[in-house]
């Protein structure tokens, strides 16, 4: 490996979205161009403003054209690259057209892109833009039948709890009524009820006692744990409002083929792998086990294990368990609904001893390899609550999902495994997960309207 390669990959491109990158370069034209920063040559900052917005809204205009083209050569009969897979080489398959003129008109009013004078827009700009035209499309050329949520970060804050005043509560209620389905896929892995019940008894006690929803309705969320591990439904006899379902109702076919021996060999290698880097780097930090996990996590409460530390585990471990593959000779498992896989081949996941995929990622303060990831996780939920008419069969399909979470960077990121089988939305925190839901609820309105 050339230090160039070292550079180039393992020090930038997992840190960055290049759609988003890409994007933003191109605004970044007309900005430099256009913008006035001292008000000089007689133009006023109006009319500069109103001419940044024309040629803004032409580039995400043009964008879009081309992500029509994108789309359509993908669903050839014989797919050509297109020249945006050109443009931006770890582009991926996307379940929906993205308005992206609209979105950027929209998002514009709320922010005043247009009439910054010394700040081009930026990368939250463009990433606001992109989750503004997902939720017109779900909204506008399809339906939305599944709404997924991650937990840290983007229901709560980062190892906090889902508390009963949290102003997201009334918004998921909201999409229950509207008979959209709820499934929380978080990495958090847990065996019993009353642990969950613990992270999210704000939201179960809320569904529990509403009085406006139906009780089809109230069943209407299950939560997927350790990204595709345990499976718990809503049950309001239970002291903990979840009961367990267990594995032999959910897990897919493909699921059934990771053998326990394959999973434990798995988390041997990784367990090694961490417990290298907690000794090579003294990181602050103990090992965790867990019969589908293991993790690193800080051994003191008050001391943080440093960024770069965490990613550089991450690295090091998802790696290892390439490695471990390619020694094998064996081949990756396909990502559910494996056609529209390309992000997956970015990401932290891959398969050991022939099936089992993983997820290896940074959680903030800790680092998790979890058998399976997210795009298993969403998957069993589009298969539990099944699809609503028979052409659908059994499944919700991936342009009537939507899964919102935090972490969409393609290395160390769990949400991103997400994407290969439904819409998705990137939120910074879990205010802008509340403005998301309004937004979309005024979207839906519109449509319903
Ligand atoms: P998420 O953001 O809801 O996906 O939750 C991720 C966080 O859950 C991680 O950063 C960990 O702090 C925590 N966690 C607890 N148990 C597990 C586990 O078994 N696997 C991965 N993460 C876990
Ligand atoms: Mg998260």
């Amino acid at each position: 490996m050339t230090t160039r390669y070292r550079v180039e990959y393992a020090l930038k491109t997992h840190r960055r979205d290049q759609f988003i990158e890409w994007i933003k370069g191109l605004l970044a034209v007309p900005f430099v161009l256009y913008s006035q920063p001292t008000g000089v040559f007689d133009v006023g900052v109006t009319e500069m403003s109103e001419e940044a917005h024309r040629r803004y809204a032409e580039i995400m205009r043009d964008v879009e054209t081309m992500l029509d083209d994108h789309i359509r050569l993908e669903q050839a009969v014989h797919p050509l690259p297109s020249k945006l897979k050109m443009l931006v080489p770890t582009i991926g398959s996307f379940f929906t057209r993205l308005p992206l003129e609209a979105a950027f008109k929209s998002q514009d009013r709320k922010r005043y892109i247009s009439s910054r004078r010394y700040v081009s827009p930026s990368f939250n700009d463009v990433r606001l833009i992109l989750n503004t035209a997902q939720l017109m499309a779900v909204t506008t050329y399809g339906s939305l039948q599944l709404a997924t949520f991650d937990g840290d970060v983007t229901l709560y804050d980062d190892g906090e709890s889902l508390e009963i005043d949290n102003p997201v509560i009334p918004r998921m209620l909201d999409l229950m009524r509207k008979n959209v389905k709820i499934g929380i896929v978080t990495a958090a892995g847990y065996t019993t009820s009353e642990r969950y019940y613990s992270r999210l008894h704000g939201l179960l006690d809320a569904i529990a006692t509403d009085e406006t929803l139906t009780p089809a309705q109230r069943h209407n969320i299950v939560i997927m744990g350790g990204e595709a591990n345990y499976l718990f439904e809503f049950d309001p006899t239970s002291e903990f409002l979840l009961s367990p379902v267990p594995r032999s109702r959910w897990l897919t076919p493909e699921m059934q083929a990771w053998s326990e021996d394959s999973i434990n060999r798995l988390l041997d290698i990784a367990e090694a792998a961490l417990r290298d880097c907690i000794k090579s780097m003294n990181l602050p930090a103990t090992l965790m086990r867990k019969d589908r996990a293991v993790g690193i996590i800080t051994t003191d409460p008050k001391v943080r294990i440093p960024r770069e530390s965490l990613e550089e585990t991450v690295l090091v471990v998802q790696k290892t368990l390439e490695l471990s593959v390619r020694a094998d000779h064996t081949s990756s498992a396909p990502a559910p609904g494996s056609s529209n896989n390309n992000n997956n081949k970015n990401g932290g996941g891959g398969g050991v001893n022939r099936v089992v995929p993983f997820c290896a990622f940074n959680g903030g303060r800790d680092v998790f390899v979890d058998i399976g990831d997210k795009s298993w996780g969403v998957s069993v939920c589009q298969k539990w609550f099944g699809g609503s008419s028979p052409a659908d069969e059994g499944m919700i399909k991936g342009d009537q999902t939507l899964h919102v979470g935090d972490q969409f960077l393609s290395a160390g990121a769990n949400d991103f495994k997400a994407r290969s089988v439904g819409t998705t939305a990137w939120i910074a925190n879990p205010a802008e997960t509340v403005e998301l839901l309004d937004e979309l609820a005024g979207f839906m309105g519109k449509k319903i309207s």
